[in-house]
């Protein structure tokens, strides 16, 4: 029963997401790319990643990670599933990036309804969707190895002209950003990833969260490194707008949390999606799409 209420938390709201997307939806994506090709794909897909969610709810946030650091790295291409040296899975910026074997979990039922036809890329856009949000689905059929993790991805200890920067090479301005960043409304993180915000960081921080947060995360490497905290301490499982009530609170777990309300341009964004919830909603939704499509298009320019 337990578990179906965090089922209940996180895939209700997706769901009013989903319907209202629909709308804003790109008229290059579509949700109805397997109807003919593997009719029962998507059904398939929603079962796997609710069997997941179901079975451990961090799941859910899993997914919707892999998805994003897959689109960050040229494209929404499912690169990051491939292994070796040199790959993107093994760079350091996908350290503790985790949730593969739920990706397996779903290729794997999705090929016994229909064999070598549904791209992974696909299933990790789709997974993303069922997890928390809507999203969208490419087709995008090739794989390849990608070394630009490091550069392209964003990294928790950057400051807010430096987060702006970086997904404005990715074709999404500072508004998407915030509202991309609502997704660590569910998930967790390690210390070695919020040792900086709770021991050397300069920012705002509430003095009871940040004495809760030394206990679990202690000031010296690699001592508790991989001792995780919640990165939205209210509703840790629940996709909702705390995230950003947090943040006018100084709870924000991640320097490039805290930062989007620092006293700076981002605030009012800020403050916007912790009046209006459902302005956040429709804003995460459109900025899920975009970052698919864009990364998308970049692929079919490089084939
Ligand atoms: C704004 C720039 C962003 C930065 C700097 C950033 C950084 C991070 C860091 C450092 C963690 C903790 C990782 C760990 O301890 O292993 C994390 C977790 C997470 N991030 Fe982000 N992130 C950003 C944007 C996003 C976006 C756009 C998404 C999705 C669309 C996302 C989804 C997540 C999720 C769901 C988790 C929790 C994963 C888990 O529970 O393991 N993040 N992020």
């Amino acid at each position: 029963m337990g578990s179906y209420k965090y089922m209940e938390t996180i895939l209700i709201p997706a769901f009013i997401l989903l319907l209202s997307l629909n709308y804003v939806m790109p008229c290059n994506l579509t949700v109805n790319f397997y109807d003919k090709t593997c009719p029962k794909a998507l059904a398939s897909i929603k079962r796997s990643v609710w069997a997941a969610v179901a079975s451990n709810p961090r799941n859910a946030a899993l997914l919707v990670r892999l998805h994003f650091h897959d689109c960050f790295v040229q494209g929404c291409d499912a690169s990051l599933l491939l292994e070796g040296a040199g790959s993107e899975k093994a760079s350091p910026a996908n350290d503790g990036v985790l949730g593969y074997e739920v990706i397996d979990a779903v290729k794997a039922a999705v090929e016994r309804v229909c064999p070598g036809v549904v791209s992974c890329a696909d299933i990790l856009a789709v997974a993303a969707r069922d997890a928390t949000v809507a999203g969208s689905i490419m087709d995008s059929k090739t794989w390849k190895k990608r070394s630009e993790a490091i550069t392209d991805l964003p990294r928790g200890n950057m400051n807010l002209n430096q987060l702006i920067d970086n997904f404005r090479r990715k074709g999404l301005n500072a508004r998407e950003m915030v509202a991309l960043s609502g997704s660590h409304t569910i998930g967790q993180a390690r210390c070695v990833r919020f040792r900086g915000r709770i021991y050397n960081s300069s920012l705002n921080i509430d003095a009871a969260f940040n004495s809760s947060l030394t206990e679990s995360c202690p000031p010296t490497a690699p001592n508790g490194d991989s001792n995780l905290q919640p990165l939205d301490l209210v509703t840790p499982n629940r996709f909702d707008n705390n995230y950003f009530k947090n943040l006018v609170s100084n709870k924000g777990l991640l320097i490039s949390d805290q930062v989007l309300f620092n006293r700076d341009s981002t605030d009012s964004i800020v403050t916007e999606y912790v009046n209006n919830p459902s302005t956040f909603d429709s804003d995460f939704a459109a900025a899920m799409i975009k970052m698919g499509e864009m990364m998308s298009l970049l692929v079919l320019m490089e084939l």
